[in-house]
């Protein structure tokens, strides 16, 4: 690779990582994030396996995508009225804690279509 191509992806990796909202740079505590998910048990379920196929699974998901999901509904980017309220007042730090605890559990392992 030419060193001009290196130095064009180096920095355009820069600038994606700058872009980056804070939640997905910070890291997540699971055991923190477990206190935390006590106003998500409801709809989610003790460990993020919902009982009720109306909500989602979120056991064993990728934080990244969990952090992604949450922070969008904080934002409005993702829009839905159930997660609107409980992602509202989350701050980046309860983001990824929540993210680390859930992507800790079983889960989500086998996406095989039966
Ligand atoms: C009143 C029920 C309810 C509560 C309480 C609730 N959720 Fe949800 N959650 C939902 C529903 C319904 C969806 C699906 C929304 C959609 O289709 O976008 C969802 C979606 C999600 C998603 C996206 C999942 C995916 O596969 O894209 C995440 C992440 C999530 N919730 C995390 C949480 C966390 C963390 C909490 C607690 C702070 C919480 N939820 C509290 C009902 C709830």
């Amino acid at each position: 690779m030419k060193t001009k191509d290196k130095m064009l992806k180096g920095s355009l990796l820069f600038v994606l990582l700058a872009a980056l909202p804070l939640s997905l740079q910070a890291k997540g505590n699971a055991s923190t994030g477990q206190e935390k998910s006590k106003v998500c048990v409801a709809c989610h379920g003790t460990t993020g396996k919902s009982e009720n196929p109306t909500y989602p699974n979120l056991a064993g998901q990728h934080a990244s995508y969990l952090a992604q999901a949450l922070g969008d509904y904080r934002s409005g980017a993702r829009t839905n009225r159930v997660m609107a309220g409980p992602a509202a007042n989350l701050s980046n730090q309860d983001i990824v804690d929540l993210a680390a605890w859930y992507a800790s559990q079983e889960g989500l392992r086998d996406l095989s279509i039966k």
